[in-house]
């Protein structure tokens, strides 16, 4: 059975309450924390996706029972690196010490740590490996227009990281269920071009989004998908103890948890003080819940991500 054994995070020191916003974008902090429930987020300002990687994927191999040299795999999941090459997961096998590890990066947007998770799920089943580390790391600061109060307002930067490992005698009675779907010919309502053709600029264009696009999108397809692995994985929304959904918008959570007609307290969010963060998104909050002793052996879960391309996907797993 595949197993989270550990967690990691970090998060840049710079913390940007919506007033700092405020002085660069025509808009409130009144506005954002009613329209997204997001009171601040950290900017990274020396720190690097690849610094913010390694920092979470240490602390998750020091919360694990392995070591560096266990690992055999380490999957990154990112959309704003500052590099090309080498990738994100060489850098931190570098820093590991993780010298077995197999490693590249992926990029699924905001759903890429699902899709990180589902990958390393694929590799172990084929037998390619026993213990991975997935991260997802992101400097979203980097992408957005920081006058424009239409994408400015929602990211953050930071990473977090899980090692997960085939176990042959676990606890856990059920292996994850995984859902991955993807609608490319609408990718055009959430683009970020590299812009490299120029060769003029480290970060390339900004970030443009159809907020209002990608909020329906989110409400309708998020469900969707939950309840279909819930259908593949045998259970009923009233089985899972906790949701643990992409934190795009308070707004878009609480009505996930109003259509799948579950309570709020099922669906922690840690939104209000990170921004959406990205394919960092799910494994901060999970750090965040493992380290408050909130997650115990057995608890049914649900991931839930969505994102660019526009791609999608959902994992139930036992903790
Ligand atoms: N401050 C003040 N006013 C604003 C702001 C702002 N930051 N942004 C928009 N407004 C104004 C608009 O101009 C509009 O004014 P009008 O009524 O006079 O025309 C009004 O507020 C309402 O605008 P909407 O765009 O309808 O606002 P909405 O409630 O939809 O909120 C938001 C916008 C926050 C962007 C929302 O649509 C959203 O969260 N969408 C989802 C985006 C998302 O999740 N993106 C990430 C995807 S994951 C990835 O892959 C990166």
């Amino acid at each position: 059975m595949l197993r989270i054994i550990g967690t990691g995070s970090a998060l840049p020191e710079k913390v940007a309450d919506n007033n700092w916003i405020a002085q660069y974008a025509d808009t409130s902090d009144a506005w954002i924390q009613e329209r997204t429930g997001i009171r601040q987020r950290h900017i990274a300002e020396d720190e690097t996706v690849a610094q913010l990687a390694v920092k979470a994927a240490k602390a998750a191999l020091d919360n694990s029972s392995i070591s560096a040299e266990d690992i055999d795999l380490i999957l990154v999941a990112t959309g704003s690196s500052e590099q090309l090459y080498p990738c994100i997961a060489c850098e931190v096998q570098a820093a590991l010490g993780a010298v077995h590890a197999a490693c590249f990066d992926l990029n699924a947007a905001c759903s890429g740590f699902i899709t990180a998770y589902q990958t390393a799920f694929g590799h172990v089943k084929a037998g390619l490996a026993k213990n991975v580390l997935v991260i997802g790391a992101e400097c979203l600061s980097k992408l957005v227009d920081w006058t424009d109060r239409g994408t400015c307002i929602l990211f953050g930067d930071g990473a977090g990281a899980v090692i997960l490992q085939e176990q042959a005698d676990s606890e856990v009675t059920q292996e994850p269920v995984c859902v991955m779907h993807a609608d490319g010919s609408r990718g055009q309502v959430l683009t970020c071009n590299s812009g490299r053709k120029n060769g003029s600029s480290p970060y390339g264009e900004f970030m443009q989004m159809d907020g209002r696009a990608i909020y329906q999108f989110a409400v309708r397809k998020v469900p969707e998908v939950i309840r279909e692995v819930l259908d593949k994985a045998g259970k009923q929304p009233e089985d899972v103890d906790y949701f643990i959904l992409h934190q795009a918008n308070k707004r878009i959570i609480e009505s996930i948890s109003a259509r799948l007609k579950q309570p709020m307290e099922k669906f922690p969010t840690n939104i209000e003080w990170n921004g959406n963060i990205s394919s960092a998104c799910i494994p901060v909050l999970l750090d965040e819940m493992n380290r408050a002793g909130k997650l115990k052996p057995g608890m049914k879960m649900v991931l839930a991500g969505f994102g660019a391309g526009l791609t999608w996907g959902s994992i139930y797993l036992e903790w």
